[in-house]
């Protein structure tokens, strides 16, 4: 299929101005009541009021034209941190934390990230490959159309490479744009539970070479809090990850307040991740340092914590991006509606805010914002239709995924 014409959509679409939208701008959404959208070979050629997309349309042979019916169309969602790579789920720890067990707790007594690290170091690069694809098409068909997954279940140089191989793999073999990170710093292995300092070590003479000859993932992340990286740990990995050409992205203030908001700043890393537990001091930091703040509200959900401060990071200019988070752990959801939801309703975020944080930010935070996150000429067609007339739907209908039709780049895939 060459140039389509999509037309008759209430068209919903963040604006790119070139940076991530911040403060005033977070909700910077432009519409068209009666709107259309043309692609050529998967790029949009026009997108805006229906006559004028129409009028440009006369000029081209249009091989297909869609009637949306009047159905709400936003730009696919980008979910910017998904540990989505796994090989078993870890339903009896969720039972175990409801009856009052502490996600750290469970990680300190050999469970956690430690039994999911088991489970994918035991099963076949086939056998990972087959969980992680079944997680991912589920995010599909909620809609997402680009998304992060990192790595951190291996602990071992051979077990990470392994999972960036399958991750590597589901951006080939799937509709999906993938952005590949490296997260051997996810925790504290066994092995190494006697000397930490030992596996920070292999960390930077070993592992992160070894990615970086690998020469998969984009990024590098670390998971800084008690028990597992402290700050000054966390600074040694993520310096030697730049050397060998990674961006960064850091696990910050998730449980306690050990200062990582302070570090992303520091390092002016792309991204902060969770920052539930993040001091004003440091977040004021990150927002003189342009530092994105991925916030994950399925996990504040599922940890049952209170939300990150949305309201005040917008207020300070800290760009705010939303993701699912999605692990067997502390956020298991690959639902994009759902986080959205919970932006909206918990976090108070405004859905013009939430839309934002959940597209054009969330690009901005993976680097993919040159292609996806907007509906802008010569940005990539990935869009949503969805069971609405504005894209408050997504947070007013709970519990189910109001995502009806998930086009990328001009092609129907879910
Ligand atoms: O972002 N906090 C560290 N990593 C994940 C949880 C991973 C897991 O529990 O398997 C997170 O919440
Ligand atoms: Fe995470």
């Amino acid at each position: 299929m060459l140039t389509t014409l999509f037309r008759n959509a209430a068209i919903y679409t963040p604006v790119d101005e070139g940076k991530p939208l911040a403060g005033k701008l977070q909700g910077q959404v432009r519409s068209w009541e009666k709107g259309a959208l043309l692609c050529d070979k998967g790029v949009i050629m026009a997108v805006g009021p229906e006559e004028e997309v129409l009028s440009k349309a006369k000029e081209l042979d249009i091989d297909m034209e869609i009637d949306c019916q009047g159905a709400c169309m936003i730009p696919g969602f980008v979910d910017p941190h998904t540990h989505i790579c796994f090989a078993e789920r870890r339903e009896k720890e969720f039972s175990m934390r409801l009856a009052g067990a502490s996600y750290l707790d469970i990680l300190k007594a050999g469970g956690g990230i430690l039994s999911s690290v088991r489970a994918v170091r035991n099963a076949s690069e086939e056998e990972l490959l087959a969980t992680t694809l079944d997680n991912v098409l589920t995010a599909l068909s909620f809609g997402t159309t680009s998304m992060e997954i990192k790595s951190g279940y291996g602990l071992d140089t051979e077990t990470e490479l392994k999972m960036l191989r399958v991750i590597d793999r589901i951006g080939k073999e799937t509709p999906l744009d993938v952005v590949p990170t490296f997260m051997g710093a996810h925790a504290i292995p066994e092995e190494y539970k006697s000397d930490p300092e030992a596996f920070v070590k292999l960390l930077i003479e070993e592992m992160i070479p070894a990615a970086a000859d690998q020469n998969i993932a984009q990024f590098c992340d670390v998971f800084c809090e008690e028990g597992v990286f402290s700050v000054e740990q966390s600074r040694k990995i993520l310096l030697a990850a730049k050397e060998h050409g990674f961006k960064l992205r850091i696990h910050a203030d998730e449980v306690h307040d050990l200062g990582g908001a302070g570090l992303a700043a520091e390092l002016r890393t792309t991204s902060a991740e969770h920052l539930l537990a993040a001091s004003e001091e440091n977040l004021k930091a990150m927002a003189e340092s342009g530092v994105i703040a991925n916030l994950l509200p399925a996990t504040a959900y599922s940890l049952k914590k209170p939300y990150a401060k949305a309201r005040k990071m917008i207020e300070l200019g800290v760009p705010v991006a939303l993701a699912t988070d999605c692990n067997p752990g502390s956020s298991y959801t690959e639902s994009m509606p759902f986080v959205f939801g919970l932006a909206v309703m918990n976090m108070n975020l405004t859905v013009e805010e939430a839309l934002v944080a959940s597209t054009l930010n969330a690009a901005w935070s993976i680097g993919l914002n040159h292609k996806v996150g907007s509906l802008e000429v010569g940005k990539q067609a990935d869009f949503l239709l969805l069971d609405g007339e504005t894209p408050a739907i997504l947070a007013y209908h709970a519990g189910v995924s109001p995502v009806m039709e998930v086009y990328k780049k001009g092609i129907h895939v879910a």
